[in-house]
């Protein structure tokens, strides 16, 4: 007899365990992708969203625009209303600008502060900026404002998610 005999314990216990570890595994399996599935999956901050403004309407007096758009969070699904200042600047071009201040996030208003007329306006500490967004020096905002994408369809806006501005 070969001294490598394997006992029958001892094929028990192998057989034990090899079976009890694919049935772990194929219990785990699952837990695991759903848990990790919404991480990994791609968001969607690349996409533009529909406003209810015509292009052909924006003026260069910029216009407050509200939109909702579907915001994913891991698990968590909830609506979600972004804003945006929209105006053409002299070259015609459209500007949207993120109303989120740079300074502790209050929200800008335009044209709100009678002593400084067609700037944006924080109330919080009273930050102001020039109407392409850029900061008024020595005010406390330390940055212009964000601004978005945008892309024209069908002659309707869509915006995308807004950037700081490059250099800033
Ligand atoms: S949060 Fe806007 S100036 Fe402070």
């Amino acid at each position: 007899m070969s001294k490598n005999r394997v006992s029958r314990r001892q094929f028990l216990n192998y057989t034990l365990t090899g079976v009890g570890g694919f049935m772990a595994a194929g219990m785990l399996m699952p837990m695991v992708r759903f848990a990790v599935d919404p991480v990994l999956k791609a968001n969607a901050s690349g996409d533009y969203i529909a406003t209810n403004v015509k292009v052909a309407d924006i003026t260069n007096e910029p216009q407050r625009v509200d939109f909702t758009f579907d915001q994913v969070d891991a698990w968590y699904e909830s609506e979600v209303t972004g804003t945006a200042w929209v105006f053409k600047n002299d070259e015609g071009k459209i500007v949207a600008l993120s109303p989120v201040c740079k300074h502790l996030g209050c929200t800008v208003d335009w044209n709100a502060d009678k002593q400084n007329p067609n700037r944006f306006f924080c109330p919080c500490h009273y930050g102001l900026y020039e109407k392409d967004g850029t900061n008024v020096p020595n005010t406390p905002p330390l940055a212009p404002l964000d601004v978005y994408p945008y892309q024209e369809k069908d002659g309707i806006l869509y915006l995308g998610k807004a950037q700081p501005r490059e250099g800033a």
